[in-house]
């Protein structure tokens, strides 16, 4: 997830805007950042590693000429962060200059054949390949809004660019599955990644839809479709929307918190972390494979995506995992691991303390660490051996949730290509589990846009009980635990995450009448003993809150409260759509109970004390 923004103005200066802008955009990522500008037939580019402001102080952005420009603050994915890897990206001949966010999936075969014909590609970037193409385009073709349509057809992923060239009278933007609106104000004209960055100069906005290009110029936005065989159809003019926001908000996408924003995001995430590529992931299951130990190491929510992803390796691949809390790390596996295991280290920021202390330790014992983080360049990633990037984008509340469904996701991609690895899975199974984990993006969106207002309402009835139990069994153990760290860390609401089989080992001995038990219930081969279980709680008069399917009429019956699934979600993947709404329930729960979810008490986002 990265920034882009684009400008035209009619008069003075573009580049001090397009930086404030990227300042306000920065939330998007801040690796590294970058601006060109075009003045009498030339392009000119600042760029650098850092946050915006420093590298404004070493290189003074504001010194581009001209009133064109686009700009990029990035969120490294392909490529560290560098100088060499930050946009703008340009051509052989410095006559075109592109910022991109998304992923090019195809950027491999791309780049190649641009090298076998001679182009000099100088980053390791996806994004590069763009420039070049539109290099060759522009040969056979007049008009840059013609170039860039020509070359877009043969691009596979996700893009929202802005390209702009030496010609220096037209910004061209074009997207597809990546965001990008238009702001249409008086003084200039500008596409962006998010409203805020052109929030102080026009509240008039347009959206880019899928498939479409805008060519922006002093006069105006001209809109177009882009044809399957690469030429253009002109879009009759839209009326734009005003938006009402105020900056705080526009930064929030419109959302009060950015912790229910992310929530919002998290089918967006989950099908960027989706594409990210097979070689990639065959070569760590080749890796796990490899050894006869397999044992993951993190903390937190982290730890619970490791948790879940225990059973997917045992039922998908029949590799046996273990799971160790970083912080214990220490006490129990440093001594007893050696070079025949493999640490699978889960970490969104890369930076908790107790998981490179771990780490660090397993590392001398000689184990094998595969990292899997959200954040390029962090510290785990200098201790991996290799590295596989969820792609959330920037998480800023402190509490994980599109970051934990990434994780997820991408251990249930590589329990599948290890199944095929271990022979489990013949390769027509796994085709099918891939297809159902593909189904995911908009299965979460159905819950998200269907369930939310169910579980704002589940939460104000039990808001004032002091504390909760949160059970499943199986695969759910793992999402009825998250669900509890989510509430007591957000909401400060006592709570318990247990294996629903252990509760009458002891938990239930608090049980009494109106005590509040969520079961986390998916059609799986659990769920005829999580029937028992309900029983037991519910003979002692508890409140009963079920996350089941919505075709589950015996659970749906027997319970208080139900927060309906879709009967298609696989139960072997089911937490990453069953933790939604344990999600919405420890925000709401924290939003009526008067506390700020994004920034709760006591807690940071990255953890670097031991
Ligand atoms: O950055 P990490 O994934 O290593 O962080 C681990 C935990 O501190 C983290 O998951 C924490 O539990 C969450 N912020 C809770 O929502």
């Amino acid at each position: 997830m990265c920034g882009i923004i684009g400008a035209v103005l009619v008069q003075g200066l573009v580049a001090p805007l397009i930086r404030q802008s990227l300042k306000r955009l920065e939330y998007r990522g801040y690796d590294s950042s970058g601006i060109a500008t075009v003045n009498a037939g030339r392009i000119y580019i600042k760029k650098d590693k850092g946050k915006i402001d420093d590298i404004h102080r070493r290189l003074n952005f504001d010194a581009l000429p001209g009133v064109i420009g686009i700009g990029h603050t990035r969120w490294a994915t392909h490529g560290p962060p560098s100088r060499q890897n930050a946009h703008p990206h340009i051509d052989c001949s410095n006559r075109i200059a592109v910022v991109h966010n998304g992923i090019i999936e195809n950027y491999q075969e791309l780049r190649e054949s641009l090298v076998d014909r001679g182009h000099i590609l100088l980053s390791e970037t996806d994004t590069e390949v763009l420039p070049h193409l539109i290099e060759e385009s522009l040969q056979t073709t007049k008009e840059l809004v013609q170039a860039v349509a020509k070359i877009l057809p043969q691009i596979e992923g996700s893009y929202a660019i802005a390209v702009l060239d030496t010609s220096g009278t037209a910004l061209v933007c074009a997207r597809k599955e990546s965001p990008l609106l238009l702001g249409l104000g008086t003084t200039g004209f500008y596409c962006a990644s998010d409203v805020p960055a052109f929030l102080p100069m026009t509240r008039k906005t347009l959206v880019l839809e899928d498939g479409e290009i805008a060519c922006l110029t002093a006069q105006g936005a001209v809109l177009y479709r882009l044809l399957s065989t690469g030429g253009l159809a002109q879009l009759p003019p839209r009326q734009p929307t005003t938006v009402q926001w105020t900056l705080d908000m526009a930064e929030k996408g419109g959302y009060p918190h950015f912790m229910l924003k992310e929530i919002h995001e998290q089918p967006r995430a989950l099908l960027d972390t989706l594409r990210i590529r097979k070689e990639k992931l065959q070569k760590f299951a080749e890796e796990i494979n490899k050894h006869q130990t397999v044992c993951a190491v993190a903390a937190g929510t982290s730890y619970h995506a490791t948790l879940a992803s225990r059973y997917m390796f045992s039922q998908i691949a029949g590799r046996f995992m273990h799971s160790v809390v970083a912080s214990e790390s220490p006490e129990i596996i440093d001594t007893s691991l050696g070079n025949d295991a493999v640490i699978i280290a889960v970490s969104q920021s890369g930076e908790t303390i107790d998981t490179l202390h771990a780490l660090k330790g397993l590392k001398r014992q000689g184990c094998t660490i595969l990292a899997i983080t959200n954040t390029v360049d962090s510290s785990i990633t200098r201790l991996a051996d290799d590295v596989l990037y969820t792609q959330a984008g920037p998480e800023i509340g402190v509490a994980a949730t599109k970051t934990f469904v990434t994780q997820l996701a991408c251990l249930a991609s590589l329990s599948i290509h290890l199944g095929e690895i271990t022979g489990k899975q013949k390769h027509r199974e796994a085709s099918e589990l891939f297809l159902k984990l593909n189904k995911i993006p908009d299965l979460l969106q159905s819950i998200i846009r269907n369930r939310e207002s169910l579980v704002k309402e589940t939460a104000q009835q039990y808001v004032a009980k002091p504390s909760f139990f949160f059970l499943g069994r199986g695969i759910s153990r793992a999402t009825a635990m998250e669900g509890a760290l989510k509430i007591k860390e957000l909401a400060y609401v006592h709570a318990e995450g247990y294996p629903a089989g252990e509760s009458k080992h002891g938990p239930i001995a608090l049980v009494e009448e109106g005590f509040p038990v969520v079961f986390v219930a998916p059609n799986d081969r659990t769920r005829r003993f999580i029937l028992g279980n309900i029983m037991e709680m519910k003979s002692r008069l508890a409140e009963i809150i079920t996350i089941c399917s919505s075709e589950d009429e015996r659970l749906i019956e027997l319970s208080d409260r139900v927060v309906a699934m879709p009967p298609t979600l696989s139960n072997i993947f089911s937490p990453i759509g069953y933790v939604v709404p344990l999600q919405f329930l420890a925000y709401y729960a924290a939003i009526q109970r008067g506390f700020s979810p994004d920034q709760p008490r006591n807690l940071a986002k990255a953890v670097t004390v031991l």
